[in-house]
């Protein structure tokens, strides 16, 4: 199995590399209208909101942010197939202009936007980023009626473009079960509350900004096991320092990453050419806390009745047995900004150099039959 992933400088207003109807899943975070660390580059695409933001319109700065995130979620529409989700991670924002502090609800003001592009909207997922900043209690203290509770949660909004997707050929259906997640998976993914950090800002060379904005990896990589099939394409309009790029590296699908921004490139490259320990880790991980679960659950309640056919481990439905995980072998940026990833065949993640991988304490030796190796 290979798969690809492109890089592309350019406005995501106008995405006019990417052809009509061709991708099955969008993973993104956009700049967060009103929250300060954007406020230059939303004024950089359209002047009149820095001059709304000096006179302290903040209302009509509010809209015409929106109205410059709209031009994109509008070529998302184009770009889409039917049947695509579209999964939007975005923070309200609080500002206080002219003395007076407001909350300015970016999610329904691009909840309603989609709705309006023809998108259904779907159950979202509250993110809460638990935060122990002292400043995060705001306004008056322990003295009532002027203190404002705690924001310390973002959304990611899910909609879909036209009806389900339908999986009609046997190849189609094949490739669906591989792409399947474990049950403990499904629990913890599909609930509308997901409580993990948020990445960290401000600091290593990935970031050619003081602040990037990005989101940690467990975010795309669940959204993209979630909402896509093994080599489907993934787009983020928004691509930043690549979250989303090796997300779908880990998960064996192929990419596409738009930014405004070139000053990311080298960074991203870096990253990207840089990730095969990390991405196969997690996907380590992922086996390593099924096997926890298999043992936890033998235990307290029995024999799981399934068998997953690759791994041989046991799982808890018929529809885990074909689950597949890819396991990266080779990353080669063959054009500029491009690049191909080959995966390991079948399990056999032995070949990855223990030197390059620090497995010590993935150890496995509790009698369940695998075909995996892990190092000690
Ligand atoms: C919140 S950050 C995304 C962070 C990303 N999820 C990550 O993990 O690094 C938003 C990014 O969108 C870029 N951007 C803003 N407007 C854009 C546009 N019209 N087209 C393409 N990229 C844009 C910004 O430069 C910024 O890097």
């Amino acid at each position: 199995m290979q798969t690809e992933h492109s890089l592309i400088f350019e406005d995501s207003r106008k995405m006019k590399s990417i052809k009509d109807s061709s991708i099955d899943l969008v993973v993104t975070s956009p700049p967060y209208p009103m929250i300060e660390m954007w406020d230059r580059q939303f004024a950089a695409m359209n002047p009149d909101i820095g001059l709304h933001l000096n006179k302290g319109e903040c209302g009509l700065a509010f809209e015409a942010m929106h109205e410059v995130l709209d031009q994109t979620w509008q070529e998302l529409y184009r770009v889409m197939k039917n049947g695509a989700f579209a999964c939007i991670n975005i923070g309200d924002a609080t500002r206080t202009i002219d003395g007076r502090f407001q909350l300015f609800a970016n999610h329904s003001r691009v909840q309603s936007k989609f709705s309006e592009l023809g998108f259904d909207v779907l159950p979202l997922i509250l993110w809460r980023k638990q935060t122990n900043a002292p400043n995060k209690f705001m306004g008056s203290g322990m003295l009532p009626a002027g203190a404002y509770v705690t924001l310390e949660h973002e959304y990611i909004l899910i909609f879909r473009k036209g009806p389900k997707r339908e999986f009609k050929t046997a190849e189609e259906k094949h490739k669906r079960l591989l792409s399947s997640y474990f049950w403990e998976e499904r629990n913890a993914w599909f609930s509308d509350l997901w409580d993990f950090k948020g990445a960290r800002q401000g600091t290593g060379s990935l970031e050619p900004r003081e602040r990037s904005g990005a989101f940690p990896l467990e975010l795309p990589l669940r959204l993209v096991n979630m909402y896509s099939l093994l080599v489907d394409t993934v787009l983020d309009p928004f691509a930043g320092t690549g979250t989303t790029t090796l997300a779908a590296l880990a998960a064996g699908r192929n990419s596409l990453g738009i930014e405004i921004d070139p000053a990311f490139a080298g960074p991203v490259k870096d990253r990207i050419m840089h990730s095969i320990p990390q991405v196969n880790m997690y996907n380590l991980e992922r086996i390593k806390k099924q096997i926890d679960f298999v043992h936890h659950y033998s235990e307290e309640r029995g024999e799981l009745k399934h068998t997953n056919n690759y791994f041989g481990f046991p799982v808890m439905t018929g529809q885990e047995k074909e689950l597949k995980l890819a396991f990266v072998q080779s990353v080669k940026e063959v054009k500029e900004n491009f690049f191909r990833a080959t995966y390991f065949s079948d399990g056999y993640i032995q070949n990855i150099d223990p030197e390059q991988m620090d497995l010590g304490y993935l150890t496995y030796d509790q009698g369940v039959q695998s075909r995996l190796i892990f190092y000690d």
